[in-house]
């Protein structure tokens, strides 16, 4: 149990970069009445390509920060980060801290020839939580796991569509659907962004899996299980909007490291509603 966080202090969510985004849709959509702060860390994307060292000591820096603006819990929106530093948040941060992975499990049960696809970085792939969570889900599946080099640049540059990630789809998925995959896991945090391309690329019948809507109701859950949801005390157990009218406004703040313009504006345009970008300051 974790105590003395306040129910209305934020929520920290965070990703390599702004991919994270798909994860704080969902959990804003979720919990409208929760205030949230994302960091993106574009300036040092893609993760998926540097030491597990590095991407451990970057999410501990993020958490730092989170903690220090006082949030009560962490969403880790990023299946690289929560694969090398989930473990270690978990033993330094006093809040709860939520990691994501790859939606293994629920694609072992709707795959029907048992042959499964999962795009993710290359450490997410070599990572042993997705060689677990094979092993405990998906024992008598066929997993193909396919590392997506370039994706996540495309989608930090706002190319969603071009013809340059679409040759990378089509490379990356292609094989896949050869093979026979039935079922598609999105196991990178920025390829929700891709998914009407990815449509186009499989067609109707492939079930493509990603994670944020599950991951913002595992977040909804362990506020509950700790007394910390807004507006939800010991013993109550009114919805948040039962309380509030729905007219409390939730605040939303943005940071990101980079001081790109590009980034900036991809994360704008990504959010689809008007925002202001801080500058993450720079930590040690
Ligand atoms: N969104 C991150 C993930 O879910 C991308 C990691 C990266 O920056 O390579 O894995």
């Amino acid at each position: 149990m974790y105590i003395s966080h306040g129910d209305s202090c934020p929520i920290g969510v965070f990703d390599s970069g702004i991919g994270g985004l798909s994860v704080l849709k969902e959990i804003h959509q979720l919990l409208p009445h929760e205030n949230l702060i994302y960091v993106g860390d574009s300036a040092h994307a893609p993760y998926g390509d540097r030491s597990a060292k590095y991407v451990r000591e970057r999410s501990q820096a993020i958490s730092d920060f989170l903690l220090d603006q006082g949030v009560k819990a962490i969403v880790v929106a990023c299946n690289t980060a929560t694969a090398e530093a989930a473990t270690q948040l978990r033993e330094t941060m006093d809040v709860p801290v939520i990691g994501l992975e790859p939606a293994v499990k629920p694609a072992a049960q709707l795959s029907k020839n048992g042959i499964i696809g999962v795009l993710a970085t290359q450490r997410t792939i070599d990572s042993e939580r997705l060689l677990g969570l094979t092993e405990r889900y998906a024992k008598d599946k066929k997993v193909l796991a396919q590392a997506c080099p370039g994706l996540v640049e495309q989608v930090e540059a706002c190319e969603l569509n071009n013809p340059e990630t679409n040759k990378l789809l089509k490379k990356y998925i292609e094989p896949l659907l050869e093979q026979g995959a039935d079922a598609l896991i999105l196991g990178c945090t920025h390829y929700p962004f891709l998914l009407p391309a990815i449509r186009k690329i499989v067609g109707s019948d492939i079930e493509i899996l990603e994670t944020g809507k599950p991951v913002a109701e595992q977040l909804k859950r362990i506020l509950i299980q700790n007394d910390l949801e807004v507006g939800i005390k010991s013993g109550d157990n009114k919805t948040s909007e039962d309380k509030t009218g729905g007219n409390k406004k939730s605040t939303l703040t943005f940071y990101n490291s980079s001081n790109d313009k590009q980034h900036h504006n991809a994360m704008k345009k990504l959010w689809h509603k008007p925002i202001e970008i801080n500058l993450l300051p720079k930590l040690d």
